[in-house]
């Protein structure tokens, strides 16, 4: 059942958490590899954004750039049988098990970067840090350390992974008690990135600022409306606080010209609903391309897409119950289904079922 987490918070904030390697081993094919995913780009967004545009590149070409720009992109969650994410939006409501949790926090130590919307940061006052054992993977990269290897000896807990919460209105009140800023002050996490819009970044609250920057963390800007993507929005979106969108590409663009190498989304239903059709439209494009390639012809790739590396959900042997947050990405069309995993597998930690596997086209 759904219990709240709160008793239990102090505890949890020390204690390290242990997870078996041969479920590591299971996942690895749907993790960032440990010593590469992309090259670290040192560059500003500004100079990415120069070189995109850059004439004698056409369309598929950028597109090409496009994807060797982006981060290696994850996304994972927790859901009950029913597909929701909590019991309501603004309740914290935990459905993973100790295994799965423990596997969630394995799956941080592997990436650079762990992001969620501006809605789970308000309603769960997230810690976003790492407390496996051991050595670490992608999170040490942004400090220029060497790989250590996901299991390397249980010393203390795996570097954590960079929070990153896109919160394009600066509507997350951020206070030197917000648990993002108090791991960072004691060294359990690192200092939160928080991403805006270009028209919000002067309205940033100056509290919210000084808890930010106060720990090292950095309100970036990030430049792009997501113009035309209506349709990627799930018609529940009113619920869950639509109120203008970020171009994804631009985000993840903004995150690689920080030196982002690899991304693991955690959250919530809005952002979850966003990037599986984002990706849907990705895999089927990709499809297109390699069917035409097929007879010599290429097809234009139209509207924003993004590529999404794995998909890793952990499914609770629990129904919550109509009204919470439910991940329901939109159709590509009435008659036409959502986004289809392939390449699954299924490993039973706990009482939980994992389920990894990569967008089909
Ligand atoms: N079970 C799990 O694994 C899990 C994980 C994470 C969260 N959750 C739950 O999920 C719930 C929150 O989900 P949610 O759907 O309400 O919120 P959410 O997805 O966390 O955040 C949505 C917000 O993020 C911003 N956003 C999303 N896409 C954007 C884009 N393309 N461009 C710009 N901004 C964008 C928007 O902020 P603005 O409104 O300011 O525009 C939007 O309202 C909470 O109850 C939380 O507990 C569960």
């Amino acid at each position: 059942m759904a219990q709240p987490q709160q008793p239990q918070q102090a505890r949890q904030e020390d204690d390290l958490l242990v997870f078996p390697s041969d479920w590591a081993d299971k996942l690895e094919e749907y993790l960032p590899p440990h010593s590469s995913c992309s090259p670290v780009r040192t560059g500003s967004a500004s100079n990415q954004q120069d070189h995109s545009q850059d004439s004698s590149n056409g369309p598929q070409q950028q597109q090409q750039q496009q994807q060797q720009q982006q981060p290696f992109l994850t996304l994972t969650y927790a859901q009950s049988l029913d597909s929701q994410l909590s019991l309501a939006p603004g309740v914290r409501t935990t459905l993973s098990g100790a295994e799965s949790k423990a596997m969630t926090h394995f799956l941080r130590s592997r990436h650079d970067a762990i992001l969620v919307g501006a809605g789970t940061a308000v309603a769960d006052d997230p810690g976003l840090n790492c407390r496996i054992g051991g050595g670490g993977g992608g999170g040490d990269v942004l400090e220029g350390k060497g790989d250590k290897g996901a299991r390397g000896p249980a010393l203390g807990a795996a570097p954590s992974p960079r929070p990153v919460v896109l919160d394009p209105h600066a509507r997350w009140q951020v206070r030197d008690s917000s648990k993002v800023v108090r791991l960072a002050r004691q060294g359990k996490g690192r200092p939160p990135w928080i991403l805006v819009a270009k028209g919000c970044v002067d309205g940033v609250a100056a509290e919210s600022r000084r808890a930010v920057e106060s720990v090292g963390g950095r309100y970036l800007v990030v430049e792009g409306e997501g113009e035309g993507d209506e349709e990627l929005r799930a018609t529940d979106a009113a619920d869950k606080g639509s109120r203008g969108n970020l171009c994804w590409p631009a985000i993840l663009c903004t995150l690689a010209a920080e030196g982002v190498r690899s991304v693991m989304v955690e959250g919530g239903g809005r952002v979850i609903d966003e990037l599986l059709a984002l990706g849907q439209r990705h895999a089927n494009a990709q499809a297109s391309t390699d069917d035409d390639d097929d007879d010599g012809h290429t097809r234009a790739v139209g509207t924003a897409t993004v590529r999404i590396d794995s998909v890793i959900v952990t499914i609770a042997p629990v129904w919550l119950g109509t009204g919470g947050v439910t991940v329901s990405p939109a159709r590509p069309a009435a008659t036409t289904a959502g986004p289809r995993l392939k390449e699954v597998r299924w490993v039973q930690m706990g009482e939980d079922m994992v389920l990894a596997g990569r967008m089909a086209g």
